[in-house]
This record gives structure tokens, C-alpha cells and sequence, in this order.
């Protein structure tokens, strides 16, 4: 019996799984960055005298915001713009990426962008010898070095001072170098400090994208790395609302990689809900079980069991306040319990969602013109594993 090579007889879900590479961002000519549209523009302005006065202007500007709302993809597709701009108008830009994780001294920065402009650099130079050696290659070949610097409180307070005071160490038209760092909110905090922050012209401050924008990308995302049959909208809206909730794209996006992996293995072609809450429940670290300590009342339980058998037998991705109720009342059954009054049981369904086991959102109901009604999803949990803990739980409770 001859063995079949395991890869050759693989379908794939991917298109382009190159697009979740950890450097990966959208090439400007051919594809937007959804949603950042406005801080595109701005650092766009903030930059522009650095063409119009041929490299003779600095500026340094500084992105805050949590970690997974953009700031690293956001400067480096900013970067590609500015550099190819520069190029246009026959201006030699040099715009690098560094992720200070990475060179977290000013030595080591320094030592990457000179070689990155085939400059030889010997052993015996100190920094400061190094940053002249910089300025002044830069004004004798009238180059310009717009530096990214990513996570930039990695860097010692007095390495970075260095970099963003060169134009006042040098002197303003000697000094053909611009800088964009950015932060998590947080890391800065601890690390800015006046002399920093004086010296930096514009801080932005990113906030988390909501749901509707956690949308608009992950469509954007599908479409570029999946077969279109993957990933149903109703699926993506899922997955928005969890990486709004978690106000984190990468959360989003690495549930759909994960969830696209998990079809592979198994030779599958489209994604369920439920796949969406186990990737989800997997992905999103602190969340745990230990929730379900904190309910404290039966009909709490119940409501939760209610929903999880709601979505094991049923592929959706949200249940309405009238179809929990009608679980809720086959399970209190089955449990011998009374059932509560619909506005009774409502306040239940408000603690459960206090607590982020269940999220809710307001749509119009399918098939009306008007109204709202509200709809309730389970995110981070798989609905089964959920369903057989609190089955557990209520057995011992009620055998
Ligand atoms: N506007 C956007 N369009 C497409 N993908 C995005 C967008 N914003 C963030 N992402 C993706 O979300 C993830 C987190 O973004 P990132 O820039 O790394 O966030 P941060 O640097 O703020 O932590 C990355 O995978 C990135 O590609
Ligand atoms: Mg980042």
C-alpha cells in the first residue's frame, strides 16, 4: 500500500495567506486602509513641508492608542506614501520601519539605517560620531530619513531625545530627518516625559474601532485573503462585534485565521458560528469560566443553557429576546423550575449581558420594515462546551 503525500490532497480556503505575514500592509496604489482615512490625511498635511521645502523641514509625531487599532499598519502604509511622494519629485527618501522591540538603542538604530545607506560603519565610532556621520550624508546627497519608530518607549528616554532634538543639536537646515514613533497608550504613560513630549509636534491618539469599522475591515481582510464562500457576512458581523468588544482588530483577524486553518485541516469549505466561538473563546485570553461562577441565580443558568442549546442546534450567529424566551421555558421544564414572567426574566438577560457572557446588539427584525429588536450573541464560548458545563451544573443542582 503506496502512502498519499498529506499535502496533495489538500483544498485550500486561502487565497493569499500572505496577507497575515507579520509585516504585511495594503500597497497604497491599488488598495485603501479602511478607516483610517482621516489620520492618513493628516499626517499627510503634517508631512507635506518636508516636500515642499525639498528636505530642508523636520517634523516628529507621535501615535498613542491601545494595542490592535492600527498604529503600526497605519505608519508603515503612511511610510510607502511618503517615500513613493518623495520619489516623484526626484527626492531620495529613505522611510524605515523599526520596531524598537527589536533595536531597542540608539547604536543599534543608527547602525541598521546607515547600513541600509551602504554606509560603512567601524567598530571604533561612538554614537554621536555615528548621528554626524548620519546628518551629514544626508545634506551632502540630499536624502531624506523619515524614521518609523514602533514601540518606542523600548527605547532609553535619553536615545530617543537624541533622535528628536537632532534638528536643534545640528541646527534646523542641516537636519534632513523626520520622525514618527508611536506607543501603546499605556507604555507612554509610564514614559513620556516633558522634554519628550515638547519636542514631539503632534500627538495622535487612535481610538479603538467600533463595530461597524471592525466590519468594514474584516470584509475588506476576507476579501483579500479567503475564496469568497468562506466567511458569510453575518459570520464576519460576528467576529466584528467580538473584536469591537475586545477593542482589538487583531483579535478579529486572528480568529478568522485561526477558524480558516481549522477548515483546512478538516477539508471543510465554510465557516459556522460556532467555529467563530471556539476560535474566540481560544484567542481571547482573559476571558474565562470562572464567569459562571458569579451568576447567582438559577434563572441565570437557565437563561445561559437556554442560549447555548439555541446555538448548538442552530447555525446563527445571534438568538432574539422571544426565541430565548421560548428556550428558557423548555429548559425550566425540563428542570421542574417555574418559569419567570417575560419582564422578570428580561433583568436576568441584563445581568448575564453586564457580565459579557452574551452581547447584544439592535437590528431591525428580518423581514419588517420598521422596528428594533434586540440580539443576543454568544462570542467567546462554544455553545456546546458551554451547554454540557452548566447541564452539569444543574444536574447536581436539580437531579
Ligand atoms: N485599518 C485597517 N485595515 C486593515 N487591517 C487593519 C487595520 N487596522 C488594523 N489592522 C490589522 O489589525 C491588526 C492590528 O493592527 P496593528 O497596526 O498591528 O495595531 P497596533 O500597532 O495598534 O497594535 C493587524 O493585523 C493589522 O493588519
Ligand atoms: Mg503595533
Amino acid at each position: 500500500m503506496k502512502n498519499k503525500n498529506p499535502f496533495s490532497s489538500t483544498s485550500t480556503v486561502f487565497k493569499d495567506a500572505s496577507t497575515f505575514d507579520q509585516g504585511w500592509i495594503p500597497d497604497w496604489r491599488t488598495n485603501p486602509l479602511p478607516c483610517r482615512n482621516d489620520e492618513i490625511n493628516s499626517l499627510t498635511a503634517l508631512f507635506k513641508p518636508v516636500l515642499t521645502q525639498n528636505g530642508k523641514y523636520c517634523v516628529n509625531a507621535l501615535i498613542l492608542g491601545r494595542g490592535g487599532v492600527g498604529k503600526t499598519i497605519t505608519s508603515k502604509y503612511f511610510g510607502r506614501i511618503f517615500r513613493d511622494a518623495a520619489m516623484e519629485q526626484d527626492m531620495s527618501m529613505l522611510a524605515e520601519y523599526v520596531d524598537c522591540n527589536e533595536h531597542s538603542t540608539r547604536n543599534a538604530i543608527l547602525r541598521s539605517v546607515l547600513s541600509k545607506l551602504k554606509l560603512s560603519t567601524g567598530r571604533g565610532y561612538s554614537d554621536p560620531e555615528l548621528m554626524k556621520q548620519l546628518v551629514a550624508f544626508l545634506k551632502n546627497n540630499n536624502h531624506y530619513l523619515f524614521l518609523i519608530l514602533d514601540e518606542v518607549h523600548k527605547l532609553e528616554p535619553d536615545d530617543l531625545l537624541s533622535f528628536i532634538n537632532a534638528s536643534i543639536t545640528f541646527g534646523s537646515h542641516n537636519v534632513r530627518m523626520s520622525f514618527l514613533c508611536s506607543s501603546r497608550s499605556q507604555d507612554w504613560l509610564r514614559y513620556g516625559t516633558e522634554r519628550l513630549t515638547s519636542r514631539i509636534q503632534k500627538v495622535y491618539t487612535f481610538k479603538p474601532y467600533n463595530t461597524e469599522e471592525c466590519y468594514e475591515i474584516l470584509k475588506y481582510r476576507n476579501q483579500l485573503a479567503f475564496y469568497s464562500e468562506t466567511f458569510s457576512d453575518d459570520i464576519l458581523k460576528m467576529v466584528a462585534e467580538i473584536s469591537a468588544d475586545e477593542k482589538n482588530m487583531r483579535t478579529g483577524i486572528e480568529i478568522l485565521r485561526q477558524v480558516a486553518l481549522h477548515l483546512d485541516e478538516n477539508n471543510n469549505k465554510v465557516a459556522t458560528a460556532e467555529m467563530i466561538r471556539k476560535a474566540g473563546g481560544n484567542t481571547i485570553s482573559n476571558y474565562n469560566t470562572d464567569l459562571l461562577n458569579y451568576l447567582s441565580s438559577e434563572h441565570e443558568y437557565l437563561v445561559l443553557l437556554a442560549v447555548a442549546r439555541f446555538f448548538k442546534y442552530h447555525d446563527k450567529t445571534y438568538i432574539t429576546t422571544k426565541e430565548i424566551n421560548e428556550q428558557y421555558d423548555i429548559v425550566s421544564e425540563e428542570y421542574g423550575i417555574k418559569p419567570l414572567k417575560f419582564a422578570t426574566l428580561k433583568r436576568y438577560i441584563k445581568r448575564i449581558e453586564d457580565f459579557r457572557l452574551l452581547s447584544k446588539t439592535f437590528a431591525l427584525p428580518e423581514g419588517k420594515k420598521r422596528g428594533r429588536e434586540s440580539r443576543y450573541s454568544l462570542n467567546s464560548f462554544s455553545a456546546e462546551l458551554l451547554e454540557e458545563q452548566l447541564t452539569k451544573m444543574l444536574d447536581n443542582l436539580y437531579p
